[in-house]
């Protein structure tokens, strides 16, 4: 007999698609959120050097220190975060890691988290393994799906604990805006309430010029775990490599369960993390130029589509459109579309319950995949209406 934990922690409905199409080449794979860059040479490149110099062996269980110095200078650069690196920041193995071991270290069981919903389909599992009570909270596409602290004030209740934010957010796209933000980080200082900021996507935004990292907002840090995985920025999705950072209590007893749980991530993709952090960083701003036209790209040609409709995505590489006029489910119509078109895109609702009406088109493939999967989209969804 298997323990309760495997049946609450549902399978990810997106693996589900991707599994169903794997291998097959004549579909247009719109599905899983990996850049269809390689990873930048001298990242590569230092990870040869760390397998030459013998950096193979166990590390320090928060990374190696020289790492841990140079991520710590990224955060001061990018994030404006102040973190010392001997104790607090961690190295862990991607942002998943890291979100693993932040509900671990906070929730107790009964505890209320609040998440965003549509959102990443992790974090309601990973509440869940820490037997913790998901609590979600819609990102409305009136808001262009950034969060409102008075929707937040509204969920929090006297057993609320933490609230998890990722903006920009997947799947929407969706971007909370500083003022937010700072009355988000106004309200979790009143109500007592921890912060999981999941910054995965904090490179990839399109309008907003100078972004604010809610850890890096006064008194933030020691109710702030803020995660930032390398995974997207330096496309290093398989690297399985994130640092995340708070107070020195916060970190500590992450640092602590990770002994317990990998030890640390790979020595190698750690050596190969510092050189990003400190590196040329045009790779990333190429990144960024590409993915902006792809947005506009998409964002028109979706627009362009008799029955769906979607606003600009602010961020992430994720096209997130309404196609309620059509009556089908989300579901149903991810499965039509495969079937009719061999585009492949997922439900909304395979991130949640407000995820209805809208489906997730992941953008970070080629314009030509892009051009060929509107033009497909458009000849085949029109007809769902007449
Ligand atoms: C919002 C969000 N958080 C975390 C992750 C996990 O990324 P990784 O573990 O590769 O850092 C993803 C991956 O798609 C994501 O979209």
């Amino acid at each position: 007999m298997l323990a309760a934990r495997n049946i609450d922690v549902p399978a990810s409905e997106i693996r589900k698609i991707y599994n169903k199409i794997i291998g097959r080449k004549d579909v247009f794979d719109l599905t899983v959120g990996i850049p269809d860059f390689d990873t930048p040479e001298h990242i590569k490149d230092a990870a040869k050097k760390a397998i030459d110099e013998g950096f193979t062996t166990y590390t320090h269980n928060a990374g190696y220190i020289d790492v841990r110095e140079a991520l710590a200078q990224k955060l001061k650069r990018d994030n404006n975060i102040d973190a010392n690196p001997v104790n607090e920041l961690i190295c862990t193995a991607g942002g998943m890691g890291a979100l693993v071991l932040a509900n671990m270290i906070l929730i107790d069981p009964g505890d209320e988290v609040i998440y965003p919903d549509p959102g990443f389909v992790s974090h309601y599992a990973h509440i869940k393994l820490a037997d913790g009570v998901p609590v979600s909270i819609q990102l409305k596409k009136e808001n262009g799906f950034g969060l409102l602290a008075e929707d937040i004030e509204k969920k929090i209740t006297s057993k609320t604990k933490a609230l998890v934010l990722n903006s920009p957010n997947n799947p929407t796209g969706g971007v909370t805006s500083n003022k937010e933000l700072k009355k988000i980080a106004d309200l979790c200082i009143e109500k007592d309430i921890y912060v999981i900021a999941d910054e995965a996507y904090e490179k990839f935004r399109y309008d907003t010029e100078n972004p604010l990292f809610i850890g890096s907002l006064p008194d933030m840090k020691e109710r702030t775990i803020s995660i930032f995985s390398l995974s997207k920025t330096y496309a290093m999705t398989g690297w399985r490599i994130a640092v995340a950072t708070g107070s020195s209590e916060l970190v500590g007893a992450m640092t602590k369960l990770q002994e317990h749980l990998i030890a640390m991530p790979t020595s190698i993709a750690q050596k190969a993390a510092g050189a990003a952090a400190v590196g040329p960083q045009d790779c990333v701003d190429e990144m960024l130029r590409t993915f902006r036209k792809r947005r506009d790209l998409i964002t028109k040609g979706l627009n362009d589509i008799e029955g769906v409709e979607i606003d600009p995505p602010g961020g992430a590489f994720y096209a997130f459109p309404d196609v309620s006029a059509y009556g089908i489910k989300s579901y149903d119509l991810v499965h039509r579309l495969l079937e009719e078109t061999k585009v492949v895109t997922i439900h909304g609702t395979a991130f949640g319950q407000y995820g209805e009406g809208f489906l997730r088109l992941c953008y970070a493939v080629s314009t030509d995949k892009i051009n060929e999967a509107l033009s497909r989209l458009d000849i085949y969804l029109p007809k769902l209406l007449h």
